[in-house]
């Protein structure tokens, strides 16, 4: 049973050792357009950058800190990697509501994310392996 049906499929995260590295490939490489230059987000721990392709972004974040909750994934991972997948929903209270009472553990409450919009993030263990981010924005409603 699904209460909200998900929207679009917003970006997807690419965690990567150093911003520079990332952009050699979705930039360099792939003829991604930035649209966000790179930025720090202390309360995330990361530093950030956004590159458009023509129908979905790609986030890229380079660990900020020694308590970034993306480190980890940096030491398993020295090249970095697809960290995860970002999709909209129209309401970020009732979406978690929805997953919660479906038994999927939210990580936290929805708080502001890179893209300054609330969201949060829903347990891999309980998602098929990804890290599924859920984003608020006015045209989540699909
Ligand atoms: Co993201």
């Amino acid at each position: 049973m699904s209460a909200q049906a998900i929207g679009r499929l917003n970006h997807v995260g690419i965690a990567v050792p150093s911003i520079e590295a990332g952009l050699k490939v979705y930039r360099d490489l792939l003829g991604g357009r930035v649209t966000r230059e790179p930025f720090d987000l202390p309360a995330q721990g990361v530093r950030a950058c956004f590159v458009d392709t023509p129908n979905c972004q790609v986030e890229l974040i380079e660990p900020l800190g020694a308590e970034s909750p993306i480190a980890k994934f940096i030491e398993k991972n020295a090249a970095g990697g697809q960290h995860h997948v970002c999709f909209e929903v129209a309401d970020i209270h009732a979406a978690k509501a929805d997953f919660e009472g479906r038994g999927v553990r939210v990580l936290g409450e929805p708080r502001i994310g890179a893209h300054g919009t609330l969201v949060f993030f829903l347990h891999p263990k309980d998602m098929g392996g990804t890290l599924i981010e859920i984003m608020e924005t006015p045209e989540g409603a699909h």
